[in-house]
């Protein structure tokens, strides 16, 4: 698995006789995975033209603010949200300085300030230019505020000085980065979740269905990418948004989510399966909308759906760890332990979702995480509180196998 892949990053190019060397950094990122769109200053197509850009990324460049037909097709809001990385390489002493000053009046300042994503900075400029106490000290205020400065380099420059200001290697940007982003956790492990609920089609019209809102395993999903895992959410059809930098697979039925999480979980070291999964479809589906007549009742016959989680535990070979959901609305734990043995999981966590605080839809969740030899309680907190710290414990017995 390439050691960026999959991660969005927005290159920022401006205006320095290093300009060129973007082009190699994009091709560094795109070699490890990552997808790249580069905004380019009006100082940086000084040096470079955006068709190089354009052809090594495979994305248009972006480059106005106020251009609306490129607003139309990606706007520097949606351009923001987008990004997972934000790296700004070759850093022009001006543009260290406008983001400083948190200038908004060109697109990549507009991006800088409108994204949450890291911020990564790699000055280029003449020594003399670097060493300017106005330089030190817009690069100690961007470092403070948690950007992470890489470079520059010394050596000769392309004025003839030598000294510091040489853009880093992109090369060694990238190992910089790549180090960065990879340090949680969960660093190099591949984690599959299930989420949401699934629907099981009676005619084109109704379906069968249940009231998961998918936020228990959307929150697992952002705790495991916090935690440095790449991340599968095969869920069904939710209104949560997905965490960036998931991998997203969106599925209906139960045998689209049994499908699709058989292949993802071939790579899984953990497999969470949050989905409340609809245990039996119609036996046959109407092609046409079932209309009721004048009928007083109707037959529907169901039939069993596979066991998404229960193959998954029992296949050869599987993650190492595989971990359940049981809601129940009495004997919580009793049934639970159950459902950990019947079908071979490793975790089963336990709640009460008769409970109205922690129920179906609700932002709180708590119970209990239970293993073959032990049970830790969990208090009621947010989804996302809870599910980092379900994601501690998974990834400490990963480490101890
Ligand atoms: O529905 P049940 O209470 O048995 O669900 C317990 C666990 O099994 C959950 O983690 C759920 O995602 C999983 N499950 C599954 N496939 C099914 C039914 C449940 O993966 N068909």
């Amino acid at each position: 698995m390439p050691r960026l892949f999959n991660r969005n990053f927005i290159v920022g190019v401006t205006g320095s006789i290093a300009a060129y060397k973007a082009a190699e950094l994009t091709r560094s990122l795109i070699r490890d995975g990552a997808n790249v769109r580069v905004i380019m200053t009006e100082g940086a197509r000084e040096f470079i033209t955006p068709l190089t850009m354009q052809a090594l990324s495979g994305n248009e460049v972006h480059i106005d603010l106020l251009d609306t037909q490129a607003e139309a097709a990606m706007g520097h809001i949606e351009l923001a949200r987008w990004a997972d990385v934000v790296v700004v390489a070759p850093a022009s002493a001006d543009t260290i300085a406008r983001l400083v000053q948190g200038r908004a009046d060109d697109l990549l300042g507009a991006c800088v300030l409108a994204t949450k994503a890291p911020l990564f900075v790699a000055p280029a400029m003449n020594q003399e230019m670097w060493a300017k106490k106005a330089t030190q000290d817009n690069i100690q205020t961007l470092s403070e505020r948690g950007a992470t400065i890489l470079g520059p380099d010394a050596g000769s420059q392309a004025c003839g000085d030598i000294g510091a200001g040489r853009l880093l290697e992109p090369d060694h940007i990238v190992q910089a980065i790549a180090d960065t982003l990879t340090t949680g956790a969960l660093a190099g492990r591949h984690i599959v979740i299930t989420a949401g609920p699934t629907r099981e089609p009676i005619c084109p019209v109704r379906y069968i269905s249940n009231r998961s809102s998918g936020k228990m395993g959307y929150a697992l999903a952002e705790a495991c990418l916090n935690a440095g895992a790449r991340t599968t959410l095969i869920s069904g059809p939710v209104n949560c948004e997905p965490p960036v930098g998931v991998e997203l697979i969106p599925v209906e039925t139960t045998r689209d989510m049994f499908d699709a999480s058989l292949s993802a979980a071939a790579t899984a070291d953990i497999f969470i399966g949050a989905a409340a999964v609809v245990d039996f479809r119609p036996e046959s589906v109407s092609k046409d909308k079932i209309k009721r007549g004048g009928a007083s009742s109707m037959d529907l016959k169901l039939i069993a759906n596979p066991d998404i989680i229960a193959t998954i535990a029992s296949g050869h070979p599987r993650p190492q760890v595989v971990v359940g959901f049981a809601a129940e609305t009495h004997n919580i734990v009793a049934y639970a332990r159950a459902k950990l043995q019947e079908k071979a999981l490793d975790f089963i966590f336990a709640n009460d979702v008769s409970d109205q605080a922690i129920g179906f839809d609700s932002e709180l969740n708590g119970g209990l995480l239970i293993s073959r030899e032990r049970e830790t309680p969990m208090d009621v907190t947010s989804k996302l509180v809870l599910a980092e710290a379900i994601v501690a414990e998974l990834s400490q017995s990963l480490d101890a196998l």
